[in-house]
């Protein structure tokens, strides 16, 4: 698919986005866009390198693609100098190697925050009041009357969230969960999140203040910590070498029998194996997951349990939002084609 075939810049987009305005504020600039429609969902690194052909000014990317030395190194002999992810994530770039071949990289950060944090938080809530185990239990036929034992689950209210990595999708999700749910906070971070322990404090005084049991936090000096003594645990790392399995055998069995576990990060930083046994030997414990370790494949036996709750990476998936970081996207390409300031350059 291709708008203002005779724009100056080639921009090429590895898939559609949804929206027009990110196609608008390319095509206004005079770049001609080309859409990727291939059906395939996942491009190979060798699909993508017909795509650039022998003149590419910039590419709005996926986080399913590997940008690596090939790519970028590609991209720069065809002429290109901008490249942006349409995620907040950038695992998939190596952004060394787009140094290296002068290529800027953006990706889309800030739009994504809170409906992100929404689905860590609907995850949450799903796996402590078992909804879509009651919702297939109801669709097979099997209720056939109330019961004081059916689908008995936990109260949020008085409960401890725990959050590990307390960025901006963390921090989002803690206050949801603390607003929402009166739920106190322990929060394990390399960085001190002031501004939400400062709305922690706030909310606790003014729940003293209408004379209700008021929330509190700590930041816990071990992810240990927060494992041990967390009933939600939500994880909001990046993905890198240092958090590559970072839920493992060892940090599964300090956790309490009946915690529930969120995972919008990145699949890797659970060992997904690790947890299916876990899960397999622990009945009470619950997992919500929108991301794994082999996406887009489950680890066996991972489908068939009945205390994990499995979406298809969709924690940025709402209308505005996705359009959001499709705009994001563009801005950030058309910012290095132009010389006007990229929007998001994890390299500056
Ligand atoms: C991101 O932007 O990194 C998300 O995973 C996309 O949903």
């Amino acid at each position: 698919q291709v708008w203002n075939p005779s724009g100056k810049y080639r921009v090429i987009s590895t898939k559609p986005m949804p929206g027009t305005r990110w196609i608008r504020l390319l095509t206004d600039q005079d770049c001609r866009v080309e859409i990727c429609t291939e059906k395939k969902t996942i491009l190979s690194v060798e699909d993508i390198l017909a795509l650039l052909g022998d003149k590419c000014d910039g590419v709005i990317g996926q986080l399913t693609e590997d940008w690596g030395e090939v790519l970028f190194s590609a991209l720069r002999r065809a002429g290109g100098t901008a490249f942006s992810n349409m995620a907040v994530g950038y695992n998939n770039v190596d952004v060394n190697a787009a140094a290296k071949y002068g290529v800027a990289v953006g990706n889309t950060p800030g739009v994504l925050t809170e409906t992100t944090a929404e689905l860590a938080a609907s995850l949450s809530l799903a796996a402590s009041r078992r909804i879509v185990e009651a919702d297939q239990f109801m669709r097979a036929g099997l209720y056939d009357g109330w019961l004081p034992h059916l689908f008995v689950g936990n109260l949020l209210k008085g409960q401890t969230v725990g959050v590990i990595g307390a960025g901006r999708i963390g921090s989002a999700y803690a206050r949801m969960m603390i607003e929402g749910f009166k739920m106190n906070l322990i929060y394990y971070d390399l960085y001190q999140a002031t501004r939400l322990e400062k709305f922690v404090t706030a909310y606790g005084q003014f729940l003293k203040a209408s004379g209700e049991q008021p929330v509190t936090w700590k930041r816990a000096a071990t992810m240990e910590d927060v494992l041990r003594e967390a009933d939600v645990i939500s994880l909001h790392p990046v993905l890198d070498k240092t958090t590559y399995h970072l839920i493992n055998k060892d940090r599964l069995s300090i956790m309490k029998k009946d915690a529930i576990l969120v995972n919008c990060s990145r699949g890797p930083v659970i060992d997904e194996a690790a947890l299916v046994e876990h899960l397999k030997v622990n009945p009470m414990f619950r997992v919500g997951l929108d991301v794994f370790e082999d996406e887009p494949h489950m680890k066996p036996g991972l489908a068939e349990m009945k205390n994990a709750i499995v979406v298809p990476h969709i924690a940025s998936a709402s209308k505005w939002t996705r359009e959001g970081m499709a705009t994001l996207a563009a801005l950030n390409v058309l910012g290095k084609i132009k010389g006007y300031p990229v929007w998001s350059d994890p390299n500056r």
